[in-house]
């Protein structure tokens, strides 16, 4: 693993943006596959991809993107549905075309409707095979929606979402109570195929769940956990996020290294 730390969220953007271009390139056959978080904490990182394309150092138009969740119960065109908020958040400002965007289908008639939905997103992530999976974290440690208590193996599926979640969430809905209270998430297992993670924390929010995901125990209480299984994961933080952090010494050190290129 390795953990960079920014000085702000703007660098911390621009390192992010770094690792998930160079990731992408390293794809030997086909189009590159990103997997896409929502949320606020990657909307830095897709402004720095944006600038990339401005500078004619990135393209995204022939790249294919992966959703990580989707709210069960919203249609793809409502407002607040992470389908819509890519399209506006995602695509239209890097350029990666709406009909190359994937997400998790959250919407139909039967639980056991959405249930077959959601194998058949994971069954295609499995054929496609996700390059770069960008990740934020929850206050309580979950990536995607991959709450505390998630299998460390899960796939795609449906997933009840936390109270701190939906409490957390609630900015963007008009009240707690028009928050959904299910999603459909890939599962860390899913996640885990990535070939490179690349995840994004911001703030002193999110410093206790970094520490655990980091430096605890690997463990289903803290699902972030599961970084520590992957060969090529990224943390990237600013200073806020990583004053939990133990081995800061070293990952300082570490990363000096890499701007050797050793
Ligand atoms: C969003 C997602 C979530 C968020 C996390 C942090 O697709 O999967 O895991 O990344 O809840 O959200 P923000 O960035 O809004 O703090």
């Amino acid at each position: 693993m390795e953990v960079l730390i920014a000085a702000n969220a703007e660098e911390a953007a621009r390192f992010a943006a770094k690792a998930v271009i160079d990731g992408l390139r390293t794809r030997v056959t086909g189009d590159p596959v990103l997997g896409v978080a929502t949320g606020s904490t990657p909307l830095g990182l897709y402004a720095e991809l944006a600038r990339a394309v401005g500078r004619g150092d990135a393209d995204f138009g022939k790249t294919t993107a992966f959703a990580l969740d989707e709210y069960v119960g919203l249609e793809g065109t409502h407002e607040q549905s992470y389908r819509q908020t890519l399209v506006t958040e995602l695509c239209n400002v890097i350029g990666l075309p709406e009909s190359r965007l994937h997400t998790p289908d959250g919407h139909g008639d039967s639980e056991e409707r959405i249930r077959a939905q959601a194998a058949a997103y994971d069954a295609a992530i499995v054929d496609a095979r996700i390059d770069v999976q960008i990740l934020g974290i929850g206050t309580n440690g979950h990536i995607g929606f991959n709450e505390p208590g998630s299998s460390l193996r899960s796939r795609t599926r449906i997933k009840r979402l936390s109270a701190q979640t939906r409490m957390d969430n609630a900015r963007f809905f008009d009240g707690l109570d028009a928050v959904p209270t299910h999603s459909v998430t890939q599962g860390l297992g899913t996640i885990l195929d990535s070939r490179r993670m690349v995840l994004v924390a911001t703030g002193s929010r999110k410093a206790a769940a970094i520490a655990a995901a980091v430096e605890g125990p690997l463990s289903a209480a803290c699902p972030a956990s599961v970084l520590q299984l992957h060969p090529d994961a990224v943390v990237v933080l600013d200073e806020a996020a990583a004053a939990g952090l133990r081995n800061r010494a070293y990952y300082d050190d570490s990363a000096a290294g890499l701007q050797f290129g050793i």
